[in-house]
């Protein structure tokens, strides 16, 4: 393993949202503060930094994972999907559109990460029950909504897939 001294920083490489990135950081460095900071890719949003709130939430290589719990070199040659590669495809437009008529969101700051583990969840389970919903959604602390907008939203999207 490769080993970096105190604030050397070493290249990093990965895919994002379908595009080749590159950029450095330190051993410590965090994934968020990678992309954010490094990539400029500020749609990761950061709260608790420890792993609970799920707002920096993002797909890495094909996996759910919590960008503030992950170091960057983790992601050295990882395809990573961030809030900003949610482009107009599959159900992302639908969601998007369900979140804000039933009020799925309000300050927005938990929404990034709820979207990722939404996109991530219905390709694993397209007909999710109520109850799985709310289980999934109990990975993600949104002090806005109530969470009955958002399971509505979900519910809504997942019924309209074929
Ligand atoms: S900021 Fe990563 S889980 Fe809260
Ligand atoms: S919409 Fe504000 S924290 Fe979820």
């Amino acid at each position: 393993m490769m080993r970096l001294g105190l604030g050397e920083r070493r290249r990093i490489s990965c895919t994002v949202n379908g595009v080749a990135r590159s950029g450095f950081a330190e051993g410590r460095t965090l994934l968020s503060d990678f992309l954010r900071h490094e990539l400029n890719l500020y749609g990761t949003h950061v709260g608790c930094e420890h792993g609970v709130c799920g707002a920096c939430t993002v797909i890495l290589d094909s996996r759910l994972a919590r960008s503030c719990g992950t170091l960057a070199m983790q992601a050295d040659g990882a395809e990573i999907t961030t809030i900003e590669g949610l482009g107009d495809s599959d159900r992302e437009p639908a969601l998007r559109e369900a979140f804000s008529r039933h009020g799925a969101l309000q300050c927005g700051f938990c929404t990034a990460g709820v979207l990722l583990s939404v996109k991530h969840f219905l390709q694993h389970n397209p007909k999710p029950s109520d109850g799985e919903i709310r289980d999934m959604l109990s990975g993600h602390l949104c002090r806005c909504t109530g969470y009955e907008g958002m399971v509505r939203a979900i519910a809504e999207v997942a019924e309209g897939q074929p």
